[in-house]
């Protein structure tokens, strides 16, 4: 069985899908592997490392695609304008794993489908502990929240740390974190690893513990949140009552704040709006707002994805791909990821798609020409069934 590497397609998406490491590790365990000129170089992975750890280096994405297992950091509906570049490569008999935003474009699935491929989406990996180390929605947050707190220090006009000096006392810059899920908890420790005073407040209720474990205060507020967490340990929709009352008592909290990053999100739907344009108003000029949920419409009201705008003085990032800043780490976190997963399902040298093991089949979106995951069928209905 042959594994294909492909360089990522879309503009700033610096990662790749596999590193030399666990090229070797592939290789033990009876596959070949080959990787795309070129597809590390921009995550400082050299043709060369890979030639070295026992991949084979072809020329194009074409080539790639003569192999029986295609990884790739994103496909589908998560780079939907080359969508049609794969799908004419893809044929019937091969798998696929990548992040395909399933949730977000179901549509696309349905159009990869009739391949024959076997598609699986590493967004759907469900957070059970066996499946920890194949999590890459996890991995990745991480690395976003490590960076939003990095991307705020240096556009804040003020220091993180208190200080105290020949030239006079600075005070500790105020962080405030929404949603303290991976990307949130990740927030709270760097910012108070760069001496910031850290306050965080999540739905759930659950969180306080982990918000003061890492030194930061868990703010209350007096919502009576019970009902917000589902047995999965995620947040639920709430209903727009809830989220007028959260907005109206996050802004006294948002005013105190110098930087506010916000990671509130609820799988396969839109971002909660928390954050309104008066509580940006009511900001110190200077402030600054990381928004994590951008690519999702956003936390803040007035955040543009991918975009840097300043409104009432106060400056609002709203970044969609922190994890390609930091490649060299976002690819090898990404690498360790797929290849437990994907060795999850190869069985002395050969793969073995078992739908009775439960990441596998919460994973598996198309088979056999059709859409086969329950939740995707559920989003194209009636229309595409
Ligand atoms: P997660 O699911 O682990 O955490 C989200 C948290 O938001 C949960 O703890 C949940 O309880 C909380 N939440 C939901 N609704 C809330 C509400 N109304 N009020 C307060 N808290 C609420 O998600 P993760 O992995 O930490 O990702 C967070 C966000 O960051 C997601 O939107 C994700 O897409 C985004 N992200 C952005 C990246 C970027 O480069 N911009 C990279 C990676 C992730």
């Amino acid at each position: 069985m042959r594994v294909g590497v492909v360089k990522e397609l879309l503009p700033g998406e610096a990662r790749v899908a596999m590193i030399p490491k666990c090229v070797e590790t592939l290789i033990k365990a009876g596959l070949q592997v080959s990787i795309e000129h070129g597809a590390g170089t921009a995550a400082g992975y050299t043709d060369d490392a890979f030639q070295s750890a026992g991949a084979t280096i072809v020329p194009n994405r074409a080539a790639v695609y003569n192999s029986d297992i295609i990884l790739q950091v994103r496909g589908c509906g998560a780079q939907k304008e080359y969508a049609d570049i794969d799908r004419s490569l893809l044929r019937s008999g091969q798998v696929l794993i990548a992040t395909l935003d399933p949730l977000g474009e179901p549509h696309t699935i349905a159009q990869y489908a009739p391949s024959g491929a076997s598609i699986f989406s590493l967004e759907l990996i469900p957070r059970i502990t066996r499946a920890q180390s194949m999590d890459v929605l996890s991995s990745q947050a991480t690395i976003a929240g490590y960076r939003a707190v990095l991307l705020a220090a240096t556009v804040l006009p003020k220091m993180f740390p208190m200080m105290m000096t020949a030239a006079g006392t600075l005070s500790a810059a105020k962080v405030f974190v929404i949603g303290v899920g991976v990307a949130g908890l990740q927030a709270i420790a760097s910012a108070k690893k760069l001496g910031a005073i850290v306050s965080a407040y999540d739905v759930r209720p659950a969180c306080r513990e982990q918000v003061e474990s890492l030194g930061g205060k868990f703010v209350e507020l007096q919502l009576g949140s019970t009902g917000a967490e589902d047995t999965g340990g995620y947040a639920k929709a709430m209903d727009e009552n809830f989220y007028h009352k959260q907005r109206e008592l996050l802004t006294s909290v948002v005013r105190q704040s110098d930087v506010v990053i916000t990671t509130a999100a609820i799988p396969g739907k839109k971002s909660p709006t928390l954050v309104t344009g008066a509580a940006v108003e009511s900001m110190a000029p200077g402030s600054v707002i990381v928004d994590l949920g951008a690519e999702r419409g956003g936390n803040c009201e007035l955040t543009q994805a991918n975009q840097s705008i300043i409104k009432y003085g106060v400056t609002i990032l709203g970044p969609t791909n922190l994890p390609a800043e930091v490649p060299f780490h976002a690819s090898q976190m990404f690498a360790n990821n797929i290849t437990k997963f994907l060795l999850n399902m190869v069985k002395k040298g050969a793969l073995e798609i078992n739908t009775e093991d439960e990441i596998v089949r919460e994973t598996l979106l198309a088979q056999g020409g059709q859409v086969v995951n329950s939740r995707i069928i559920s989003l194209l209905a009636p229309a595409e069934k």
